[in-house]
């Protein structure tokens, strides 16, 4: 039934839809072909046609786990050369992932993260550290290169107990290169016909060799150094070395510890820093809403120098703003659901079983019939409880839906309320008026080339 979904006018022979498209931007081609075709279309691509959702009504649909399951295609698919049968790129049918979900799922319960808090503050405490003298020296700051030294390093020490030393380095650490590196590459994969990716990729594909390598031994020191020294302190490395399963007693393979291992660290940290990013630019450029919330935090946390778990929990305007700020842009900004069984899609679209569509977040969340004719603009208070539970369910999706949705949500919320709590505190954000916001793809998306300068709020405690 694909004819009867509306592709872009202009197709190609052989080629498909390319015309107006860039290879380094396919989620915003995507979002422009989305407001020209409506809630289901396709693009094809050489010989491949996708289908994409984003209406609420369909993407509600598709939520329904007893006829719609993950799909693991596109840039997930790509990363299994990386992540194998780790949580994120495993097939549902993979009994490593039920075993994995099993023994890491207790990594991520409420005492665990109360147990990261202290950590969490501690690195926030190396960033505030380095945009302190930032600060000093009248410098702009570097804010998607600063928030991925703060979520690199606090997945590595809440989760592997190690240090990558980011805020000592002046460049970024050669794993996050190599990782930047696998990322681009895996969603470049998708923008040439698959059979001549060998061909016109050869360089790319030695240099992801070499990146995929690069990460490979990075983790493998982290395990050794692990098993030479015992244990952890109970933490997600100590989890996948030593919990056996509740039921089973069966315990994660050396292989699989290394798959779960670079999962963790890549989508530990790539995403919460593009919405920590995405968080500071729009505070920057609405004054007034910054002025809010830091007034939450003043009230909430008053002058402790070192806020407890519950301390973040309260700061609901800060969390709005973050909430607002992934509506606009989910930073995985899209997922893949298949068909369980032969159905139809939201009353209208016939799918056979294991037929696919990608559910395109960014526009899912710019829906006007749920949004509002405003839907492109930024307002926290669309998450007031009252707003929010005025609204359709399955309509914000940030964090992906039903048993494959992500795992390390409450992580990523708690660390970036923390993160802007402490950041609204102490400085005030001042936007640089030649920036207009550009967006770079490598999967996951983030503010390019967004810097700020800060003014001192008040005086360290
Ligand atoms: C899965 C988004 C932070 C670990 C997912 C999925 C999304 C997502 C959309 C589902 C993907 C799919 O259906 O194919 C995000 C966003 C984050 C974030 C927007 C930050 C703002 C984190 C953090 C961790 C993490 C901090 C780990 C500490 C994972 C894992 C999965 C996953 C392991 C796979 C879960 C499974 O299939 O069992 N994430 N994530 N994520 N996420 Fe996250």
């Amino acid at each position: 039934e694909l004819h009867r979904i509306p592709h872009p006018p202009r197709r190609l022979p052989l080629l498909g839809d390319v015309l107006g498209v860039d290879r380094r931007t396919p989620l915003q081609d995507s979002m422009r072909f989305a407001r020209q075709l409506g809630p289901v279309f396709r693009r094809r691509a050489f010989g491949n046609e996708f289908v994409f959702v984003w209406g609420a009504r369909q993407a509600a649909d598709m939520a329904d786990e007893t006829r719609f399951a993950k799909h693991v295609g596109l840039g997930v698919a790509n990363l299994r050369p990386i992540a194998g049968d780790g949580l994120f790129t495993a097939y549902n049918h993979e009994p490593n992932w039920q075993l994995a979900h099993d023994v890491l799922a207790p990594g991520f319960s409420r005492e665990a993260m109360e147990g990261y808090h202290a950590m969490m503050l501690s690195v926030a405490g190396r960033l505030t550290g380095h945009w302190d003298r930032e600060l000093a020296a009248g410098r702009w700051v570097d804010v998607p290169g600063d928030m991925t030294k703060l979520t690199l390093e606090t997945i590595a020490r809440t989760g592997f107990g190690h240090d990558f030393g980011s805020f000592e380095r002046d460049r970024p650490h050669p794993f996050v290169t190599a990782m930047i590196g696998t990322l681009t590459y895996a969603q470049r994969l998708n923008s040439v016909p698959g059979p001549l990716a060998p061909l016109l990729l050869r360089q790319a594909a030695r240099r992801n060799a070499a990146d995929i390598s690069f990460l490979n031994r990075t983790v493998d020191d982290l395990v050794a150094e692990r098993r030479a020294s015992g244990r952890g302190d109970g933490d997600l490395l100590d989890r996948m070395l030593e919990t056996a399963h509740p039921e089973t007693g069966e315990r994660l393979s050396a292989e699989n510890v290394r798959r779960q291992v670079i999962t963790f660290l890549v989508a530990g940290h790539e995403t919460t820093s593009g919405a920590l990013s995405f968080a500071l630019h729009y505070l920057a450029l609405h004054p007034e809403i910054a002025a809010r919330a830091a007034a939450e935090v003043d009230r909430v946390w008053g002058d402790t120098p070192a806020p407890d778990y519950d301390q973040v929990a309260k700061l609901r305007y800060v969390r709005r703003v973050l909430d607002e700020s992934l509506r606009l842009w989910p930073t995985a900004p899209a997922f893949a659901r298949e068909a369980r069984v032969d159905t139809v899609l939201a009353g209208d679209h016939p799918m056979r079983r294991g037929a696919w569509a990608l559910v395109l977040t960014p526009m899912l969340h710019r829906d006007p019939e749920v949004w509002g004719p405003d839907a492109e603009g930024f307002d926290p208070d669309r998450f007031e409880p009252r707003a929010a539970r005025g609204r359709a369910p399955h309509t914000f999706k940030p964090f992906g839906t039903g048993a494959r949705a992500c795992i390390g949500r409450q992580f990523a919320l708690h660390e970036a309320t923390l993160v802007l709590g402490l950041l609204l505190r102490r400085y005030g954000l001042a936007a640089d008026p030649e920036y207009r916001l550009r967006v770079t793809e490598r999967l996951t998306l983030m503010p390019d080339g967004l810097r700020l300068r800060l003014e001192r709020r008040r005086p360290a405690p």
